[in-house]
């Protein structure tokens, strides 16, 4: 009963509990005291605990990472890795099973769904990061999903997790396309551009070689590597020692690093170097897509010209195309010959330019857009800014025509009118706006 007094009397504010002189009273609130320690010990205890239970919280990477590992070790259990497992089992005679990185992004999201088709095993992995607008990746993904193609929410820094994958299925292939894309956000965002195009790389390298049987590597290096190049068109044989963009020299060290795993491990590494890729589900980053919504929404766009009034001009390549390039590069590479982490012999390491061999002026662009939308665009006239954009782009693609069998056959009136037409359907003929 005194206790319940002594409750009752508590004033409602705290720090104007006015201490009454009693001996009776002191050793109470002193029992409280040591009560409130005790349970605030308990609980920052708990906090602690479950941090440190993270098996990622040892490695030495961004917090935010550590974050998603502690996401992705929720990852477990046989319901999930009987679905890890339906995702990448094999549906046809000699089809392979491919891990896909990036899977949720444009290139990803196209190739994974062509590999399904045609029976192989794919599983996907990707973080979802906001570099461009989440809700875009959700919707590919819920895409995937309806064609039986699984994307783990993980990412390609988390070893432990592309451990777990490889131990669930012993992939033959690995079609890595998780990177840090976009040049001009590399000013903004440098060490975005390290954490996954050159430390992720490395991560999934790392595992690929440990791994037994070691799996094929078909990986997106870029057209920027060949950065201030002025001889065109663009040859794999042509120097790519001065990238314009940090963007394009995390790729050109991600090419040095391909060589080293492939010189030391005997990993099979292919690298292509993508020019410009658009279509339909692309990146909302990229100028065909933001003209396209800054047009319907009357808003000017800026189109940038070089010193001396100099045309800038793209080699636009259409998805279905670059698709195609990955999935021969995919079928002709050669197993890696390494096993336990150690070389048995020379593997295959290749290069390829995948482009349309047809520069545009972006100006062009814009012209086919104002048709298409049938609206006038608002023009502005800039300078190019030295921002990591190069003037123009132009693929050579003898190589890759003689040893894939490569061949671009869509050209960018027909390619961008199936760009605008899934543009006005997903966005709801524009009234719904792209961020
Ligand atoms: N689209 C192009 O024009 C083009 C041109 C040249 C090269 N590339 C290269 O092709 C690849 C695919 O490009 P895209 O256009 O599909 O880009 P994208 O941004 O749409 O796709 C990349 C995906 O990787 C994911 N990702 C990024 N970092 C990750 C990480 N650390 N862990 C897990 N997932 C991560 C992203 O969430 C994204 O979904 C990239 O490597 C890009 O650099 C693209």
């Amino acid at each position: 009963m005194s206790q319940m007094k002594h409750i009752d009397n508590t004033p409602s504010t705290p720090g104007k509990c006015k201490m009454e002189k009693s001996p009776y009273s002191r050793p109470r609130l002193h029992y409280s005291l040591a009560k409130l320690t005790f349970w605030s010990l308990v609980f920052i205890g708990s906090i602690f605990f479950f941090f440190f239970r993270s098996p990622s919280s040892s490695s030495p990477v961004p917090s935010d990472l550590s974050r998603r590992s502690l996401r992705t070790s929720s990852y477990s259990g046989p319901a999930w890795e009987k679905r890890v497992r339906a995702s990448a089992k094999i549906r046809s005679r000699n089809g392979i099973s491919v891990l896909v990185t990036g899977a949720a992004g444009f290139v990803g999201t196209h190739v994974s769904a062509a590999l399904k088709r045609r029976g192989d095993g794919v599983l996907g992995l990707d973080n979802f990061n906001d570099y461009y607008d989440p809700s875009l990746k959700r919707a590919r993904q819920a895409l995937l999903d309806r064609t039986g193609v699984y994307i783990v929410d993980g990412d390609i820094n988390d070893v432990a997790l592309l451990k777990k994958l490889f131990d669930i299925v012993p992939f033959t292939h690995v079609m890595h396309l998780a990177a840090q894309a976009g040049v001009r956000y590399a000013m903004e965002n440098p060490s975005s551009y390290v954490h996954s195009n050159i430390a992720g790389l490395v991560s999934v390298l790392e595992v690929c070689k440990s791994v037994n049987p070691q799996p094929a590597i078909v990986w997106a290096s870029s057209s920027s590597v060949y950065g201030l190049n002025t001889k065109v068109p663009f040859s794999e044989r042509d120097r790519t020692d001065h990238p314009a963009s940090l963007y394009a020299a995390t790729k050109k060290a991600g090419e040095e690093i391909a060589h080293t795993y492939n010189h030391i491990y005997g990993l099979s590494l292919t690298g292509l170097r993508f020019f410009t890729v658009y279509g339909p589900w692309g990146r909302p980053d990229m100028a065909y897509f933001f003209f396209t919504r800054d047009i319907l929404k009357g808003k000017s766009i800026s189109i940038f010209e070089a010193a001396n009034h100099g045309t800038v001009a793209r080699d636009f390549t259409y998805i279905d195309d670059i698709v195609k390039g990955c999935l021969a590069a995919l079928d002709t590479a050669e197993k890696s010959t390494g096993s336990g982490g150690k070389k048995k012999g020379p593997a295959q390491l290749r290069v390829y330019n995948l482009g349309n061999t047809s520069p545009v002026p972006v100006s062009n662009l814009v012209s086919i857009l104002e048709r298409l939308l049938k609206v006038k665009a608002k023009r502005l006239i800039m300078k190019l800014p030295r921002n990591g954009d190069v003037q123009f782009t132009h693929a050579n693609i003898s190589l890759a025509q003689t040893e894939l069998g490569y061949k671009p056959t869509t050209d960018l009136q027909k390619g961008l009118k199936k760009f605008v037409q899934w543009y006005l359907r997903y966005y709801g003929n524009g009234k719904k706006s792209a961020q």
